[in-house]
């Protein structure tokens, strides 16, 4: 059965792109139910609006504290009859009870090779350490950020002639990649836990092409 999603994103939205994508191209079997973002004029309003999907601009300086938007937030999600969400690029922290209205239904992506560089500059924080790798991460969302259970990473190499923003942007293209690709296996129901280990039940199809220079594991599938 397809995840009936909901997208949050506070900015850009390319990662919400790449999901919009990986359905139109029949690689995600997902119904994108809304995409929402907290910032009034963000990027990503547009691209839904330009796949005429369904979209909400909540504005979270319109609510008196983080309970009353984010029960705002569970309302719209539910009411759009949505019961998966992904985060993508959604900077507000989610409080416990929105967590507990989906349980084991939230997804994030993470611009960092968790849990090294956790929080809202990942990317940056690492390529200032002056790492040798870095990467990306999918997770499923508890209630510590940057925390959940892993469920994918990309890892590539920091290239001593390039500047962190060249860095960013390789890792960017690979997050689009594995973030549908999580999501594909979430709507397979390939994706189990145990403590806080996950794992990934095989399927024995093809597997996509590898990118040069990254080691993405597990290996993503074919339309990926
Ligand atoms: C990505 O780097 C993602 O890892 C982080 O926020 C950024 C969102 O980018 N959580 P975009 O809006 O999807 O382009």
């Amino acid at each position: 059965m397809s995840l009936r999603l909901a997208i949050l994103a506070s900015g850009n939205g390319s990662n919400a792109q790449a999901m919009f994508d990986a359905v139109e191209r029949g690689a995600l079997d997902a119904d994108i139910r809304l995409v929402l973002s907290n910032r009034p004029g963000a990027r990503v309003l547009e691209r839904a609006a330009a796949h005429s999907l369904p979209r909400l601009c909540l504005d979270h300086t319109l609510f008196p504290d983080r309970a009353a938007y984010d029960r705002a937030l569970a309302d719209a999600i539910r009411g759009a009859g949505a019961d998966t969400v992904a985060l993508a690029g959604y900077m507000r922290l989610l409080s416990p009870d929105f967590l507990a209205a989906f349980p084991g239904r939230v997804l994030n992506i993470h611009p960092a090779l968790l849990p090294a560089f956790p929080g809202a500059h990942g990317a940056a924080d690492a390529a200032a350490w002056g790492v040798k790798v870095s990467g990306c991460t999918v997770h499923f969302v508890s209630d510590e950020m940057d925390c959940g259970p892993i469920i994918i990473q990309a890892c590539v190499p920091a290239l001593q002639d390039e500047d962190a923003g060249a860095l960013q942007t390789r890792i960017h293209q690979l997050e689009h990649r594995i973030y549908p690709q999580a999501l594909q296996w979430l709507a397979e129901k390939r994706l189990s836990l145990k403590g806080r280990r996950v794992f990934l039940a095989p399927a024995g199809g093809a597997l996509a092409e590898a990118p040069a220079q990254a080691l993405i594991w597990p290996p993503l599938e074919a339309g990926f």
